[in-house]
């Protein structure tokens, strides 16, 4: 038996009326098939920073995360929101999205230093890592992936590495109606289960989500994968039925593995 976080990350959408709508009915059809296993099933998700202290509390069975921050608490950084001013806003951060590393050109450094503030004022980090196009099809998915957790999680004692939740999401597979495949995408998590297991020296305690065209049609045959444990969702998780087939996969997989 595992348990799963099916995560949404709404990137630049949803205003905040939307975003409050959304969560309601989410947690409407959450609450209505009956008993929800929320101890075992984590639903996630990453509204834009202005929505997230108005859907704060409004379902007992929804968390959110920001979908970035700075590393520093205050100072004259002028667009940027900080720890502090998430602190009992959110349980998570996303760090490291391939969005941030491309077209705001996040570097490897300051992600490490995310990582580590986020750590400090008790969030749980998302890390984001994932091979390109060209990466891939030059035989060069491994050597990525490794070179980025060496830099994002560098300097971490194995109790802070065992905190975080890592991502892994192939640049080519987001919003490319391209998965990859189930098989690509238990390869690479159990490459960086692998590595985490040497960082932390438990293979079991990190949990690794697949993001990139996850839809409800695909969901099903990504989360029955072994080195899978949950997904990040960026379009399908902008519709509340879509998302909501995905959750209901993931409890069909939790009951049957208990049977
Ligand atoms: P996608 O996005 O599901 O739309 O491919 C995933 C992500 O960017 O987290």
């Amino acid at each position: 038996m595992k348990d799963y976080i099916i995560a949404g990350n709404w990137k630049m959408f949803k205003t905040v009326e939307e975003s409050i709508s959304f969560i309601t009915q989410l947690d409407e059809k959450l609450g209505a098939a009956g008993h929800f296993p929320d101890d075992l099933i984590e639903v996630l998700v990453f509204p834009p920073f202005t929505s997230l202290y108005p859907v704060k509390g409004l379902s007992p069975r929804i968390k959110t995360g920001a979908q970035d921050f700075y590393f520093e608490d205050q100072g004259a950084y002028t667009g940027e929101i900080s720890p502090l001013m998430l602190k009992n806003v959110v349980d998570y951060v996303l760090i490291g999205h391939s969005e941030r590393r491309q077209l705001f050109h996040e570097s490897d450094e300051n992600i490490n230093k995310k990582i580590k503030a986020a750590l400090v004022h008790g969030f749980i980090p998302v890390l984001c890592i994932g091979e390109t196009l060209e990466e891939r099809e030059a035989g060069k998915t491994f050597a990525r992936i490794e070179e980025q957790l060496a830099k994002d999680l560098c300097g971490l004692t194995p109790g802070e590495a065992a905190r975080i939740v890592i991502a892994y999401e192939p640049i080519w597979a987001i919003g490319t109606g391209r998965n990859a495949s189930p098989e690509q995408a238990q390869e690479a998590h159990a490459f960086i289960r692998k590595i985490l297991h040497e960082k932390t020296g438990n293979p079991e305690i990190v949990r690794i989500l697949y993001g990139g065209s996850v839809k409800p049609e695909n969901s099903l045959a990504i989360l029955s994968q072994n080195d899978i444990n949950g997904v990040l969702v960026g379009g399908a998780s902008l519709k509340v039925d879509a998302f909501s087939v995905i959750i209901e996969n993931s409890v069909q997989l939790l009951n049957s593995s208990i049977r």
